[in-house]
């Protein structure tokens, strides 16, 4: 028996993904670490949580609110406990918790796999069963997990997959001691050591990437990243492409300085490469524009569909050859598949306007010989009907999203021609 069991256990230990039966579509939410660094308590969490109900942010499915970084005290108490500060919590955090739970919206963890996190505060390495009841006593189900102040290697004689297994092995015993299910969790490890690989069998989801700039320079080059990366991307795991900065131009030092168009396309990007979507901004004095960025239906939809799990990908980079990496210039036409129809991404990555070409059939996701009507995901309208191609301008940093059905045979006086000329014979 006991042989029997060690061998199941090593199957397991070396399954693909994890598939704990949590997680299956990207999560939604805020996190305040893009707005408020560490500079937040619970009355700038009850005011975020009340202005995403307020927003319809909540209604959209924005329902998790991730208190990242400096929430605890510095020291553990006698017992090895975490303690939340209580200058920043004053009626605690599951009082917290509680209020926001009658918004529609769970507080969720951040941890760190090392002695400290990032700012200093306690690390969880070595106390994952204890930080696991203390968020769980929170009520939490959900841990983003950082990376900084990790033990030497002599003393885990692990690699980044072996140290961060640490706590996803806590998660399941944990899981099992409570007869709940298991939390969710992120990796942080900034795409250090191809978390896109090995991510899927520990976790729901991993950064690829580090921390977001709300500048249009850190925005392409997470696109260029993910380009490169989109195939990890499934239920159950997938590529996290880090905290939104829709909503900071003009916030923060130095001030953010995206644009409409570079929001929109931000945006875009991360809702149909299935990333996480986690708000990032300051809602309680935020424009309608960056709420009803925050709060594109259609993209959303995409985002979410119970039944495509898929990151859309590139059909052709545009400004750059076919797969040269270049974050100035990500690749620019993008399409896939989804339950609503085929999806394409179109992105101008220049600084100029730029008019934009392709043929329907550069996406695997089209029928070759048939027409399709065109729905526009950002002014939610039907355009028409395409026939075997589209053109369109795009101003700078632009985006086009479009959902296509199929429209039926393609016009009779196309007969004969074929998109893919090579090889066609008529
Ligand atoms: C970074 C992480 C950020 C944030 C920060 C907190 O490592 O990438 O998203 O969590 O730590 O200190």
């Amino acid at each position: 028996m006991a042989i029997l069991f060690a061998c199941f256990a090593t199957l397991v230990g070396h399954s693909i993904a994890l598939n704990n039966g949590v997680g299956k579509v990207p999560p939604m939410g805020y996190d305040t670490f893009n707005a408020y660094g560490c500079d937040y308590n619970a009355s700038s969490v009850l005011a975020q949580g009340e202005a995403m109900k307020r927003t319809g942010l909540v209604d959209a499915g924005y329902n998790i609110f991730i208190l990242d970084d400096c929430y605890a005290l510095k020291e553990r108490n006698a017992t090895g406990y975490m303690v939340a500060d209580p200058k920043k919590f004053p009626n605690g955090i599951p009082a917290l918790s509680k209020q926001m739970n009658d918004l529609g919206i769970s507080l969720a963890a951040y941890g760190d796999n090392g002695y400290y996190t990032c700012a200093g505060y306690p690390g969880s390495y070595g106390h994952e069963m204890k930080d696991l009841e203390t968020w769980h006593s929170w009520g939490m189900s959900y841990l983003k997990y950082d990376n900084c102040y990790i033990p030497a290697d002599n003393i885990t004689q692990e690699n980044m997959f072996g140290r961060y297994t640490r706590m996803s092995d806590a998660i399941a015993a944990f899981a099992a001691k409570i007869h709940r299910p298991p939390f969710i969790f992120y990796l942080c490890e900034w795409g250090w050591q191809q978390p896109w690989i090995w991510g899927r069998r520990i976790s729901q989801g991993w950064r690829i990437d580090g921390d977001i700039k709300p500048y249009w320079s850190a925005i392409a080059s997470i696109i260029d990243q993910a380009s490169f990366q989109y195939w990890a991307s499934d239920f159950y795991g997938r590529n996290d492409m880090d905290i939104l900065e829709v909503g900071n131009t003009g916030q923060g030092t130095p001030p953010g300085n995206l644009t409409y168009e570079e929001s929109k396309t931000h945006f875009t990007a991360w809702a149909l490469m299935k990333s996480p979507l986690i708000i990032g901004t300051d809602l309680t004095n935020a424009t309608q524009e960056t709420i009803d960025i925050l709060g594109n239906r259609d993209l959303i939809k995409i985002n979410q569909d119970p039944h495509v799990g898929e990151s859309i990908s590139p059909f052709r980079w545009g400004v750059n050859p076919d797969y040269v990496s270049n974050p100035d210039h990500p690749a620019e036409y993008w399409s896939g598949n989804s339950s609503y129809g085929v999806v394409f991404m179109i992105i101008n990555s220049q600084n100029t306007e730029q008019t934009m070409f392709f043929n329907l059939t550069e996406s695997w996701a089209i029928r070759a010989g048939r027409q399709y009507s065109v729905y526009d995901m950002w002014t939610h309208t039907y355009e028409g009907v395409a026939v075997w191609n589209l053109t369109f301008s795009l101003p700078p940093h632009g985006v086009r999203a479009l959902l296509l059905n199929d429209a039926g045979p393609q016009p009779a006086n196309l007969d004969g021609t074929c998109a893919f000329y090579y090889q066609c014979s008529v």
